[in-house]
């Protein structure tokens, strides 16, 4: 959703600023916009809508080689994609750029009737707040802690005056807010960033901003302090992202490099905590002492979109692996508003991609108020999520970039194996079971290789003859199940073309009624104890008239329009090769219909508000 990047320091801040924004380009946005200022007190604020190649131009239009400034990318919530909506907001002598959401600014609106709003967002109102408390004798940080303490909401903002043309105000409370202190002491600057990724090839050196914190930032310091301004210690924190992470590397989009690099990410998932020669798995940073992993009786899995499919998944795992603990799988934003009840010993495991989402974020919150332990199975390291859960582990699949997850799937549900099979451990239970899975584990990385490699011309093709349909069911059984809704999802978001997952045994309860020829089938099919009852279900669909593909691990012969077979030594874990070709199918479906792939119509990479 909305980005931030600031810069204070010797260079020229509208280049930097303008490449920190391209860095925040695929969390989603529909506008842009840039101030600088210099000690002539003269700014320049540039703003415009739609992709930043169009701030590019302002820039190169009304060039400044002012070394002070601060950028937005803005994803609309309180009024429409427009150049007088977009940020920075100016308010008398004050620029402000904000990620959140003012939710009492009619109220705080009301009470500034004497002051002329230009747009219709929550922003300006905090501007204008700030401003009116910006007496000629206050000083900004004074102003803007005024201002904050009457907010409810959740804000991430970077302020400047042209009154004190020498610092930058940040403060946050809910969205993400981080500095990049300089490393070049003959040359001093800092850079302040809603997300990691703006501030590589710049500095590792970061201090994350916690909630209730302000921090007066000029070219040499860092001053921190609370809404009471009372001064605090910053804690300089090593980014561990690379910038070649964040970079294409000679493919056409991100997403695409994202597929195809899942075998590497997942030993990255993996690495050390799997051992197939002595059958067993071991996950760190839990928070949780042998006696009370010995004490889980329940799992509750908490996630949205793909996290939660993802949840979806591995609770048919961990069942396999602790058959003596009950699992449920919630959607974030649903569980968050129930009055749910846990039952004695539970454990949360709290998913996600970004660490950032709103209902993801507000669930572990309740789940915590109601005193049960609270883990993180996240991506993104230093993000809210992953500072707030009890304890939790990251999946180290590398930053993601496409709006897509694709390798965060296939790292988060490793990671719940992994979790599952920790547990088992400590409970000594079912050691065959833990070895199979750490077997299957450590073969995937190269199996996923395999499969991507092998299948993709194939996939490309199909792709082709299925783009033309306007409506998709995928189907699937058992594991084959949560895959199926994933990969509807996937193809969904990226081409635009209509897609539902469904449980290929509620067919016959109303999704039947919908086979024509503007549908095309996907049937997920695993060879096992349910191969028939997936087969019947297939043959049910070609008899009337539906058009089919299959993707599939079984030798058996299959009649179908369609057929993709892979060959590997898995068994538990092909729905996941199954999961990686679906991704590969909706990547060239998108590509086909020649949409945005990376950063798809109405969506955004971190869902920061509700
Ligand atoms: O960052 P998170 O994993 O918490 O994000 C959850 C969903 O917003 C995300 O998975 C979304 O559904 C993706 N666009 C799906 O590809």
């Amino acid at each position: 959703m909305c980005g931030i990047v600031g810069y204070i320091g010797n260079k020229k801040a509208s280049d930097i600023l303008v490449s920190g924004l391209k860095r925040l380009e695929y969390r989603g946005y529909d506008s842009s916009g840039i101030v600088t200022i210099n000690p002539e007190n003269n700014p320049t604020l540039l703003r415009s809508t739609g992709k930043i190649i169009e701030l590019e131009k302002l820039v190169d239009q009304n060039p400044t080689p002012d070394q002070i400034g601060i950028g937005h990318t803005r994803w609309a919530t309180h009024g429409a994609p427009a150049e007088r909506n977009a940020h920075p907001h100016r308010a008398g002598d004050i620029f402000l750029v904000h990620n959140g959401i003012i939710e009492n600014y009619k109220e705080l609106k009301s009470q500034l009737s004497d002051y002329e709003f230009t747009s219709d967002t929550d922003t300006e109102v905090l501007a204008a707040l700030i401003n009116s408390f910006y007496d000629p004798d206050t000083t900004l940080q004074s102003a803007v802690t005024q201002a904050l303490n009457l907010v409810h909401g959740t804000y991430g903002i970077a302020v400047l005056s042209i009154r004190e043309p020498d610092q930058i105000i940040v403060a946050r409370l809910g969205s993400p807010l981080l500095i990049g202190v300089g490393k070049d002491k003959d040359n001093p600057e800092n850079i302040v960033a809603s997300d990691a990724s703006a501030l590589l090839g710049h500095t590792k050196n970061a201090i994350y901003l916690n909630n209730g914190e302000l921090a007066i930032i000029t070219k040499t310091e860092v001053k921190l302090l609370d809404l009471a301004a009372q001064e605090l210690t910053p804690k300089v924190e090593k980014i561990t992202a690379e910038l070649a992470e964040i970079q294409k590397q000679g493919y056409e989009h991100f997403l695409l490099k994202e597929i195809m690099e899942q075998s590497t990410t997942l030993r990255s998932t993996i690495s050390g905590r799997v051992d197939p020669e002595k059958g067993t798995m071991k996950l760190g940073g839990l928070n949780l002492s042998d006696q009370e992993l010995r004490g889980i009786k329940h799992i509750v899995i908490v996630g949205c979109g793909t996290a939660y499919y993802a949840g979806m998944l591995a609770a048919y795992y961990i069942e396999q692996v602790l058959d003596d603990v009950t699992t449920e799988v919630v959607i974030a934003s649903e569980y968050r508003y129930r009055a749910f009840n846990l039952p004695e010993a539970s454990v949360a495991l709290i998913v996600s991609q970004s660490g950032e989402t709103a209902d993801t974020l507000a669930c572990l919150r309740e789940i915590k108020a109601r005193g049960v332990k609270t883990l993180g199975i996240i991506n993104v390291v230093g993000s809210t999520i992953a500072r707030e859960v009890d304890g939790g582990t990251y999946v180290h699949a590398g930053p993601e970039i496409s709006v897509a997850s694709t390798k965060a799937f296939t790292s988060q549900v490793a990671t719940m194996i992994m979790f599952a099979g920790t547990v088992a451990k400590a409970k000594d239970i079912n050691p065959q079971i833990i070895a199979k899975f750490a077997r299957e584990l450590s073969l995937l990385p190269d199996e996923i290789a395999k499969t991507l490699q092998t299948h993709q011309p194939e996939i490309q093709a199909l792709a082709r003859h299925y783009s033309k349909y306007d409506h998709a069911l995928y189907l699937g059984r058992d594991t084959a199940y949560p895959v199926a809704l994933e990969g509807a999802l996937k193809l969904k978001e990226i081409s635009y073309i209509h897609a539902e997952g469904y449980a290929a045994g509620e067919l016959k309860h109303g999704p039947f009624a919908l086979v024509d020829d503007r549908f095309f089938e996907l049937f997920l099919i695993i060879d096992g104890w349910l191969i028939d009852k997936s087969l019947s279900a297939l043959q049910e669909v070609k008899a009337r008239g539906g058009h089919t593909v299959v993707f599939t691990n079984s030798t058996k012969e299959i009649e179908s329009d369609h057929l993709v077979r892979i060959t590997t030594q898995l068994d538990l874990l092909t729905p996941i090769l199954l999961n990686v070709l679906q991704q590969l199918f909706a990547y060239y479906m998108a590509v086909e219909k020649g949409g945005d792939v990376d950063q798809p119509r109405n969506l955004a990479k971190s869902v920061t508000v509700e």
